[in-house]
């Protein structure tokens, strides 16, 4: 149990992906806002929170809540996070931080200065086999890291009748499929193995530059489901999928592939880092599970069992071995981590959750995925 309330803005996918995971690690949580007065009432009667905020201003003069989660569209994020921060609460934004680095760079800035902690939610590093991963790559077992490779494909907007926010660039950012699930991909490899991508070149494609959008809210996860009969046909520059050669410093090569239009594939993070002894394969779609190549042995699988990991790991596997865990999981383990960081209150140490800097340098990246793929070269990241 943590001694601290929390509001959360934002009551689509992530809203109450956020309470739930929250509740789960013994978190308070006192008050949702949503895009209205009667969403926010709806959301809080729901899921029995005791505020529901008029606007975000509510959040910020509340005294019972010390932390602030922001589960809105992209284009929110970095005025709530700013706001939050100099009112003196602890954030956690959603991915990507913000919509440019201009804005990111400010937000670091801003955290700095500031004994709060500033979190952005690449809760993919918090799968128990990923953590393995990390502990086995840093420790030096595959060797020197030659290669990652691997992507992020989906297929929830194959037709050019789903839509979402995400696809207009003014809502999620000039840079989409990459920007949306491709930084969590870029994120967990340069976690994992401690190498930073250097430069990079990208091409990317929109296969449907008219999308038909319905009339009224489409949030994410009703999106598929939702029966719209009325649509007006709406020009899309954000890209569809899209391929980055990667460098690491040190010298390892990559290549990362990402699309949201690849049929049957529903959430699938894959990735595969070689080195100089072994290599070492994950598949989100099986995420307790841990691929280890050998060259001169026959390969092993690892099934998450936290007798079999490494104790740093530990402490973010909730069930025994055989016990499945995923996604809400990994946003609990997550959380863990930010919270414990805050109950511990030392503000100059370490954090084990992913800070502000860590999201600013995704927006670098996404900045030179934009500008390879539209000068067609090779460029360096954050120059
Ligand atoms: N970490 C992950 O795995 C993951 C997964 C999905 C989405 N996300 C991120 O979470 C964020 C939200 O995505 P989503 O899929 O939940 O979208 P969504 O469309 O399902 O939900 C967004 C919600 O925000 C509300 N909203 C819009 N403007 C608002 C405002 N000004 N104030 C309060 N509420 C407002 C909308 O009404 C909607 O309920 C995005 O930044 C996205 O990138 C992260």
């Amino acid at each position: 149990m943590y001694d601290i309330g929390v509001a959360i803005t934002g009551t689509g996918f992530m809203g109450p992906t956020h309470t739930e995971a929250l509740r789960r690690l013994g978190v308070r949580v006192e008050g949702i806002l949503g895009s209205s007065p009667e969403k926010s009432q709806k959301f809080a009667s729901q899921y029995g929170i005791p505020k529901a905020y008029q606007d975000f201003d509510e959040i910020l003069a509340d005294k019972a809540v010390q932390a602030v989660h922001i589960t809105t569209p992209n284009r929110w994020h970095f005025d709530t996070a700013k706001a939050a921060l100099l009112a003196g609460k602890h954030v956690l934004v959603e991915k990507p931080l913000t919509m440019t680095s201009q804005e990111s760079a400010q937000l670091v800035a801003l955290a700095r200065t500031v004994n709060l902690a500033a979190g952005v939610n690449y809760n993919y590093r918090f799968y128990p086999t990923s953590l393995e991963a990390r502990q086995r790559v840093r420790s030096g077992e595959i060797g020197e890291v030659f290669s990652i490779q691997g992507g992020y494909v989906q297929d929830w907007l194959l037709y050019p009748t789903d839509y979402n926010w995400r696809v207009l660039a003014s809502e999620g950012g000039q840079l989409r499929a990459l920007a949306d699930i491709g930084t969590h991909w870029m994120d967990l490899v340069q976690t994992i193995t401690g190498l930073e991508i250097e430069s990079l070149l990208a091409d990317l494609r929109t296969v449907f530059p008219v999308r038909q959008r319905p009339k009224g809210e489409v949030e994410t996860f009703s999106g598929k489901v939702q029966q719209q009969q009325v649509t007006e046909p709406l020009s899309i520059e954000t890209e569809d999928m899209g391929g980055v050669m990667l460098r690491f410093k040190g010298g390892a090569r990559g290549m990362l592939w990402v699309s949201q239009l690849t049929a049957g594939r529903k959430n699938s993070l894959r990735y595969e880092i070689a080195g100089s002894q072994n290599a070492v394969w994950f598949d989100g779609e099986r995420p307790n599970e841990l691929w280890f190549g050998h060259r001169d042995r026959p390969n092993e699988l690892l099934l998450k069992d936290p007798g079999l990991m490494d104790a740093a790991v530990r402490p973010y596997i909730g069930y025994p071995g055989g016990h499945n865990e995923g996604y809400p999981d990994s946003f609990k383990m997550l959380f863990k981590a930010f919270y414990d960081y805050i109950a511990a209150g030392d503000f100059n140490a370490t954090p084990q959750y992913p800070t502000f800097e860590e999201g600013h340098r995704e927006i670098l990246l996404c900045e030179a995925i934009l500008r390879s793929a539209n000068e067609q070269r090779w460029v360096t990241v954050g120059a």
